[in-house]
């Protein structure tokens, strides 16, 4: 059985936080932050709104657009680093909300690469033909662990959540290839302390200049694919910096990647997702497309598939 996206969906907060809203909080400005990370605004949940809210409304809308019903779903696996609290999970929060009565749930902690696990972990029940519809979120809610004194961090991230529903699809189309990895050594480069998100930004861009590049290619070469068969990347959208160093190891021009960052900043899990919907509306992805989605993140942690879209 070959496990494919049947449908997605996502979710932005209103609020919006302009690098100039920044310069009035911090020692920084617009000018640096969009020159060294490509962002220029981000979105801040309101205090009310927790991860479990937005992950809802994601996959609420993700269900719409697979055409199937709550009680459909086999298994719900939300990947965050900002659960509402430690537990119950995020996922079992969402099995309530939605009324997924049939559905297991758990959470996957994987920092950014989170949705990158939960696809992949997905797509595993699909081709053993355990499970036919398995709901995956990526939602995050950083504004709730930024240190909003440092100025290293403070700028990069935002809040959202991104889904997607995982089943069979035909013949030839589906996901091809996947790469899962994790270095633990580099666990002190990206980490939460007891309130906040602590990096050594110089590290982790080494890191997933590398990481990324690296594992687009893996994930193409185990496809039994060449550069000349992929249509479109879809990297994590952490900064442009790194998202144009992969789309340059891949050859494509710059139309066909999807890019978020500068609105969205940086939203961990919910990054990929986000990105792929917004793709998808804009019209840049089509049917029998091969897509590269790469993602890195604390742990550390990496993840790479190579899909062919279409049900
Ligand atoms: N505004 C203005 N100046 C800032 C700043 C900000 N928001 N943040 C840092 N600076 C300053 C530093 O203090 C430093 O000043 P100094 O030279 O006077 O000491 C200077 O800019 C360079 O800082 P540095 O951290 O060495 O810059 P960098 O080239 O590594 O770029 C990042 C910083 C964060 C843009 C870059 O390291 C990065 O993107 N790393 C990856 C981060 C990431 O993707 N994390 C999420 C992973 S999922």
């Amino acid at each position: 059985m070959n496990a494919g996206i049947l449908g997605m969906g996502r979710y932005l907060p209103e609020k919006v936080l302009t690098n100039f809203d920044l310069e009035k909080m911090m020692d920084t400005s617009d000018e640096w932050i969009r020159t060294m990370t490509g962002i220029e605004e981000r979105r801040i949940a309101s205090d009310d709104c927790h991860s479990s809210d937005m992950a809802y409304e994601a996959a609420k809308a993700a269900l719409k657009d697979a055409e199937i019903n709550a009680e459909d779903i086999d298994l719900i696996l939300v990947a965050t680093v900002t659960p509402d609290q430690p537990f119950p999970t995020v996922a079992c929060m969402l099995q309530e909300k939605l009324g997924a009565k049939k559905a297991a749930a758990m959470d996957v902690s994987a920092a950014c690469a989170g949705f990158m696990y939960a696809m992949i972990t997905a797509s595993q029940f699909i081709a053993t033909g355990a499970y036919r519809h398995v709901l995956i979120v990526g939602v995050e809610k950083l504004s709730s662990v930024t240190n909003w004194n440092d100025r290293n961090t403070a700028v990069l991230f935002g809040d959202g959540a991104g889904a997607a529903v995982i089943g069979p699809v035909s013949e030839g189309r589906g996901i091809l290839s996947f790469e899962l990895g994790a270095d633990g050594t580099g666990g002190p480069h990206l980490y939460q302390n007891e309130d906040h998100i602590v990096m050594n930004g110089r590290e982790v861009f080494k890191f997933a200049v590398r990481q990324m590049g690296e594992s687009s290619l893996n994930v193409i070469e185990k496809a039994g694919l060449t550069l000349d068969d992929i249509d479109f990347l879809v990297p994590h959208q952490a900064n442009i910096r790194i998202m144009e160093a992969s789309r340059e190891r891949l050859k494509l021009p710059v139309e066909k990647m999807a890019k978020t960052v500068h609105k969205y900043g940086n939203t961990s899990s919910a990054s990929i997702p986000i990105a792929m919907v917004d793709a998808y509306e804009a019209g840049k992805i089509k049917d029998d497309d091969v897509l590269v989605l790469v993602g890195f993140g604390g742990g550390l942690t990496w993840g790479a598939i190579a899909l062919r879209w279409g049900k």
